[in-house]
């Protein structure tokens, strides 16, 4: 299985790639299960430009093709996101309006992140968004309290019940990801 690991902020002092690398410490060692980490800070994909919209078809642009494979490849998404105006932020939106089937038949995680409620809110506003792309949202999140979990040096601290959140909340991925997979074959 291939689990693909969205990191959503791309501000250049950003906590994402600390709550990211946390969370990867998280996934068990397994020849079954490879990991792809998408952190949209580095693909830096412009406004979505393709003329025409994901569900005709036809990109146009190299940016727009190298993400479709990418996303294609994979059988489930984890996505690393913060709080932003009680939102999710504006490139995660954009890396997700650039395709569509590719989306489809494929549970996604949360490892959220906030000041307030640990991106609760965020969770919230996202999940009408990835079910009109067809993706099947997974109820058990992890909840990251910065204030709570954060440390002086920007790592993630965590008393074992975020692990424990991440481990329920990656089973339920890879179970769900399974039972997808004959809906994915062939289309
Ligand atoms: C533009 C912006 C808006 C924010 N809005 C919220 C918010 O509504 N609720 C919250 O709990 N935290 C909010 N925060 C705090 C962020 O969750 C916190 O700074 C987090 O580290 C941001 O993720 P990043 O460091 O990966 O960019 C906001 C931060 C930014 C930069």
């Amino acid at each position: 299985m291939k689990l693909l690991v969205v990191v959503a902020s791309t501000r250049p002092t950003r906590v994402g790639p600390a709550v990211a690398g946390w969370f990867l410490s998280q996934v068990p060692a397994d020849p079954d299960l490879e990991v792809d980490v998408a952190d949209l800070a580095e693909i830096a994909l412009p406004f979505l430009d393709e003329p025409v919209d994901a569900h005709s078809g036809g990109y146009v642009h190299a940016h727009t093709l190298a993400w479709s494979a990418r996303v294609d490849a994979a059988d489930a998404v984890v996505l690393v996101m913060p709080e932003y105006n009680r939102g999710y932020t504006a490139p995660l939106k954009n890396a997700l309006d650039y395709l569509a089937d590719e989306w489809r038949d494929k549970p996604v995680g949360f490892v959220s992140y906030g000041m307030s409620s640990g991106g609760m809110r965020a969770v919230e506003a996202i999940t009408p968004v990835v079910v009109a792309l067809g993706m099947v949202p997974i109820a058990s999140a992890v909840t990251v309290h910065l204030r709570r979990w954060l440390d002086d040096d920007g790592r993630i601290q965590d008393d074992g019940s975020l692990a424990q959140a991440a481990t329920r909340m990656l089973a339920e991925v890879r179970r769900l990801a399974a039972a997808l997979r004959p809906a994915t074959v062939g289309v």
